[in-house]
């Protein structure tokens, strides 16, 4: 096991009703930034219980915060924090109202060049505002991490930035609030989620035992209950396994100490840039592909995960790698997911110029391995046409 320092600083209040916990965590004399994205936190009484949670305390309300989250509409919210003197934002949404809320709240005292945060990846940043999240949207992790990921689409880019400085200080959990999600977002979720694991398990053995088996055991629950919580959202039980599932695939704690992939993203952030296309989307393509194509050096891996997790133990070695790449392709398809490129309407070209992009940006060698260059990215995009 690698060396690691754990410390996540995110105290949650899960379940029903929990959002009234707001009140004990905000001082009085908070100044808030709520923060929103297109609207269903109006229809289906989230915005209410937060109003009044809240109470008298004095609240700015910005809504209109895009799924992948941009850049240039952040700014108008980190402009209102300027002027109004807020030291709180309250994100209430999915991962890109939370992730656009880490941004606002890094942003608000940057010197210089706001975008920076993004290209430093978060390095450059000595102080952000206090963050408290309600999340209606399980699986991207923001709830209880220290990432963001922004897109700009006056350039096409999407980039992530890592600070600890903008874990939120509190996150709600509340499963019901999730029973509107549309299937196609939930299920997004369910993958995302699925997709954080494979990231910081599916590399190679690191004698990291209680890391592999509590991995294991997140997607498994993932398997278990994610389509099942599609079809049924009302399901109290079952859509609280996979909200706190998708906390747990992306707390830190099951990529404590072992080593960590993440080129699915990095190529899927890409496409997401590119094409538009869903986040968990991107990663339903990338990732079956990138198991084949680097099968030899996480074949390891690729064997304990299908034995351990899908219970494949019969035939040779290459006939047991085949079957759990198989099963981790159909999973996603079993969400609804396409795992082709074509399935989004992409040619066979995005591949040389997401490699391209790549190189252009100096990412020369992801991966767990750093082994992944741009013509590997190329070689797996082309594989997933
Ligand atoms: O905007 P509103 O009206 O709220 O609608 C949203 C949005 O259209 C809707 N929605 C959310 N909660 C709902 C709901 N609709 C009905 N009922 C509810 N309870 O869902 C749509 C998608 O929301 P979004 O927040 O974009 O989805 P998600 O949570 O999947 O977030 C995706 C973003 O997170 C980033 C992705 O790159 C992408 O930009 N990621 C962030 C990570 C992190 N911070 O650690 C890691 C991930 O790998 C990921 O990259
Ligand atoms: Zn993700």
């Amino acid at each position: 096991m690698e060396n690691f320092t754990y410390f996540n600083p995110t105290r949650i209040h899960f379940g029903r009703g929990q959002i009234a916990a707001i009140d004990r965590e905000l001082p009085a004399e908070a100044r808030l930034l709520l923060l929103a994205g297109g609207g269903s936190i109006r229809s289906n009484g989230v915005l209410e219980q937060v109003r009044k949670a809240v109470g008298r305390r004095t609240v700015f309300e910005f809504f209109g915060v895009e799924a992948n989250p941009d850049f240039d509409t952040l700014m108008k919210a980190v402009e209102l924090c300027r002027r109004e003197r807020i030291d709180w934002i309250l994100p209430v949404g999915g991962g890109s109202v939370l992730d656009g809320a880490k941004f606002v709240a890094a942003a608000v005292n940057y010197p210089g060049d706001t975008w920076e945060i993004l290209l430093t990846r978060g390095d450059s940043l000595t102080s952000a505002l206090l963050i408290g999240a309600v999340l209606t949207l399980p699986g991207t992790g923001s709830e209880a991490n220290g990432a963001s990921v922004i897109s700009r689409r006056a350039r096409k880019e999407k980039l992530a930035f890592i600070n600890p400085l903008v874990f939120p200080r509190f996150s709600i959990l509340d499963p019901e609030t999730t029973f509107t999600l549309p299937e196609r977002q939930i299920s997004n979720g369910i993958a995302d989620a699925f997709t954080h694991v494979m990231e910081q398990y599916l590399t190679y053995p690191a004698g990291a035992a209680i890391q592999d088996r509590f991995a294991e055991s997140v997607m498994r629950v993932l398997i278990d209950e994610g389509p099942g919580s599609v079809k049924n959202p009302t399901d109290y039980d079952s859509r609280a396994n996979v909200v706190w599932a998708a906390t747990w695939a992306l707390n830190g704690a099951i990529g404590a100490g072992v080593p960590q992939d993440w080129a699915s993203h990095v190529i899927g952030h890409e496409l997401t840039a590119l094409h538009g296309i869903d986040h968990a989307r991107t990663l339903a393509v990338v990732m079956p592909s990138l198991l084949n194509v680097q099968r030899a050096t996480k074949g390891a891996k690729l064997l304990q995960y299908g034995e351990r997790v899908w219970g494949i133990r019969e035939g040779t070695e290459s006939a047991r790698i085949d079957a759990a790449i198989e099963k981790t392709r159909a999973f996603y398809e079993a969400l609804g997911l396409g795992t082709r490129l074509s399935d989004y309407n992409v040619g066979a070209s995005v591949a040389p110029e997401v490699a391209g992009r790549l190189r252009a940006r100096g990412e020369l060698a992801i991966g767990e391995r750093s082994d992944i260059t741009p013509e590997v990215v190329e070689k797996i995009l082309r594989q997933a046409a």
